[in-house]
């Protein structure tokens, strides 16, 4: 039994101030379907949707980007939920040398090509080793798998590096969570030069999980975020050419034990709540409900991240990235890619 697994049990079966989970209120289950299954083991973090609709996994258990792509013929009106009909390949894009996993992904400047962030960090006693995170640039731009991959910097001050967003575009800047240190980095993505923009305590870790801002995405001159430990979803207002805060965090909704998330075209923000295996939806007025999953299930067992669709134009499928319930009380199965219709 793995000490940490322990420890999310105990966090699991009660809310903040010990109410039970059971009083945030619950959507009726939507449509849910596997779309691919990883070995067991297999701790997916993160995930970014190609302009051809295809899905980048970051896999923290390994260092290795995979491309998930869905079978042509299962467009999602042709979706059976009860089948068990694979819906998807999964490919193998890159691998990176000399760490143990991989984690935030984000798309920038030119479209189909990524950045993600490497280093090591223990999933099964959610220790990070400071100083090994780096920075790399994945170029999609050529007949896919073959991604052209090279570092773009380390981050050496890193504790523990974790979400990523793109900030300015035109300027190539995005921003990278500590969520070790509980802060924000800058980082030009031409020259590799970056600097520590954002200090904040609501992003703080806490001395029993050391895990603070986590998830990240930029709308309309505010970077959203997780704030892991202190279970905030928060927001800052931030100047979109320096990356520097213009104003004070605004907690927007407590008692969200985030992971990454994504914003729809409202505002609205679907959170994958790992540790509580479920994904849950923050109205930007903070509102919290369960869209899918529960402590005694796998269907999101171990949610990580969350990503929609991209291709086909109503926006209404959403894809979430698992752990398969590593730490979580849900049994471990291989970490998977579920679609969900919002
Ligand atoms: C990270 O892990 C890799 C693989 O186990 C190891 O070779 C490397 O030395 C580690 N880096 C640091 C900074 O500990
Ligand atoms: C990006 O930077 C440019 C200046 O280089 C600025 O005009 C723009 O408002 C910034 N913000 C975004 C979101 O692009
Ligand atoms: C880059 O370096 C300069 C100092 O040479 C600094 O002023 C600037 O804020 C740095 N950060 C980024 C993200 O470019
Ligand atoms: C740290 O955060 C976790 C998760 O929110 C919480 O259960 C725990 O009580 C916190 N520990 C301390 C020492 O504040
Ligand atoms: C999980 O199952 C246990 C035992 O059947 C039950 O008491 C508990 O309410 C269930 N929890 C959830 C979140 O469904
Ligand atoms: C996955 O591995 C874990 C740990 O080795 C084991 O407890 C679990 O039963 C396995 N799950 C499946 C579905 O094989």
């Amino acid at each position: 039994m793995r000490a940490f697994s322990f420890i999310l049990a105990l966090l699991a079966s009660m809310s903040a101030n010990g109410t039970p989970l059971s009083s945030r209120t619950t959507s009726p289950p939507p449509t849910t379907q596997i779309v691919y299954q990883f070995p067991n083991e297999t701790w997916l973090e993160n995930i970014a949707i190609r302009q051809t609709g295809q899905l980048l996994v970051t896999v923290l258990s390994a260092p290795e980007l995979w491309q998930v792509t869905l079978d042509p013929k299962s467009s999602q009106h042709a979706l059976n939920a009860n089948t068990n009909k694979p819906l998807a390949s999964a490919t193998l894009v890159h691998r990176i040398p000399d760490v143990t996993g991989l984690l935030g992904i984000v798309e920038m400047q030119q479209s189909d090509v990524f950045y993600v962030v490497a280093g090591n960090f223990s999933y099964d006693t959610y220790t990070s080793t400071s100083g090994s995170y780096s920075i790399w640039k994945i170029d999609m731009r050529r007949p896919s798998p073959h991604a052209v991959a090279s570092k773009l910097t380390d981050i050496p001050e890193g504790v523990a590096l974790n979400g990523m967003a793109a900030l300015n575009m035109s300027q190539g800047l995005l921003v990278v969570a500590d969520a070790g240190a509980g802060v924000v980095y800058t980082v030009n993505v031409d020259t590799g030069n970056y600097s520590k923009t954002i200090d904040d305590p609501t992003m703080k870790p806490n001395s029993s999980l050391a895990i603070g801002i986590n998830g990240m995405k930029i709308r309309d001159e505010y970077l959203y975020y997780t704030s892991t430990a202190q279970k905030l979803f928060s927001r800052i207002p931030i100047d979109t050419t320096s990356g520097t805060p213009t104003g004070p965090a605004e907690i927007i909704a407590t008692n969200v034990f985030g992971d990454d998330f994504s914003l729809d075209q409202a505002g609205d923000a679907y959170v994958a709540e790992n540790p509580w295996d479920v994904v849950a939806k923050v109205t930007s007025g903070g509102e919290v409900s369960v869209v899918a999953g529960n402590l005694n299930s796998t269907l999101v067992a171990g949610a990580t991240s969350t990503a929609f669709e991209r291709t086909s134009g109503d926006g209404s499928v959403l894809y979430v990235t698992t752990s398969g319930g590593i730490g979580t009380p849900v049994r471990i199965e291989g970490g998977k890619v579920v679609a969900i219709y919002i």
